[in-house]
């Protein structure tokens, strides 16, 4: 399953809102089409909306060049996509280190620009895979024989260019031959662990059981998990840690019963500007996500919904960051520095 493709000049992103029941690709021909198709969670994870905004920027200049637009609405393009998302700094790194290539010599977008964009937007999306086969490899070494590993969301082959963070991890040590199990949270309202993680895990036979949010507390009294594994969509230089809503209680939980947590991701997710978890933006969605399941509405009319995609985990309930570049501990000031200045 690839959830971000670039044919002929054609971003083909994978629609994993239907998934698993229904198979379908959605080309992208403008950067309008890319920022709404983000916006909407057709593509969504961290690294994966990164890499479809970086073809994204690549298609603005072609639309700028074919209606002879200048850099000014070339640049209001891309900002459409960079903000389609708030709280995943992958979408805003990649986007910035595309707009790098431009120089004072790029009058107007044209075909020279394009095909320099087009490569840096290949060599983001390649560059993923590695660094997901990176952090899959740094992972292993932390995954005992027999352990459970609970996860939340996806954090797969779906919300990367490939290969996935936290399931990377997973990926790697079952490939490792090691007895591993795994429980998927099915993260309400989106259902991203029971329709994606659940489905990657499942085509691969890694053994993976389903469970509702609510039941990640009993689930971890009854010590059936040994590690909690989970991806980012932004963190603070000193740790503190963006993912998908739920991730804060399962930080409580690790710590209430003495089970380590890390968080599985590339080291381009680290916010460096940003001193502590206090500043990232939380994206709130729509009410009708909680008033609905699958499109079937479960609540009654007339009352209102609290609906953040994402929380922020304190660093203090973190006990290892797993990045492309090696692990980082605590205290994560020092050790994420390290790892940026090691390269
Ligand atoms: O709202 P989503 O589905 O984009 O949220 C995704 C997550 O929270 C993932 O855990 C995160 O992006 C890491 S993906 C490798």
């Amino acid at each position: 399953m690839q959830a971000v493709q670039w044919k002929d000049g054609i971003l083909v992103l994978l629609d994993q809102r239907l998934l698993p029941a229904e198979s379908i690709d959605v080309p992208c021909r403008t950067a309008e089409e890319t920022a709404d198709a983000i916006a909407n969670m057709v593509v969504r994870g961290a690294p994966a909306i990164g890499v479809a905004a970086a073809f994204g920027v690549v298609l603005a200049a072609r639309q700028c060049a074919r209606e002879g637009l200048g850099m000014p609405a070339f640049r209001e393009k891309c900002d459409r996509i960079r903000s389609a998302r708030p709280t995943a700094v992958n979408l805003m790194w990649a986007v910035d280190r595309m707009l790098i290539l431009c120089t004072p010599d790029d009058e107007k977008p044209d075909e020279r620009l394009a095909l320099r964009l087009e490569r840096e937007a290949l060599r983001i999306q390649s560059e993923d895979i590695a660094a997901c086969r990176a952090i899959g490899r740094h992972g292993d070494a932390l995954i005992g024989q027999n352990d459970g590993i609970l996860t939340h969301c996806n954090a797969g082959a779906l919300a990367t260019a490939g290969y996935g963070t936290a399931l990377g991890i997973i990926r790697a040590a079952h490939e490792a031959g090691k007895n591993i199990h795994v429980y998927a949270d099915e993260t309400r309202p989106y259902l991203q662990g029971a329709r994606l993680t659940a489905t990657e895990l499942h085509e691969e036979g890694i053994p993976v059981t389903l469970l509702c949010d609510n039941m990640a507390g009993w689930l971890t009294k009854t010590g059936k998990v040994q590690k909690i594994i989970v991806g980012a969509d932004r963190i603070a230089a000193n740790g503190d840690t963006a993912n998908k809503i739920g991730t804060y209680s399962l930080g409580i939980l690790a710590q209430a019963h003495g089970i380590a947590l890390f968080i599985a991701a590339p080291l381009s997710t680290v916010d460096f500007s940003l001193p502590d978890g206090t500043g990232i933006p939380i994206e709130m969605r729509p009410p009708e996500e909680v008033f609905h399941t699958m499109g079937v509405r479960t609540a009654p009319q007339g009352i209102e919904a609290y609906n953040p995609a994402f929380d922020v985990l304190p660093a203090a309930y973190i006990n290892a960051i797993i990045t492309d570049r090696g692990v980082a501990k605590p205290p994560f000031s020092a050790s994420l520095a390290a790892l940026r200045d090691k390269a």
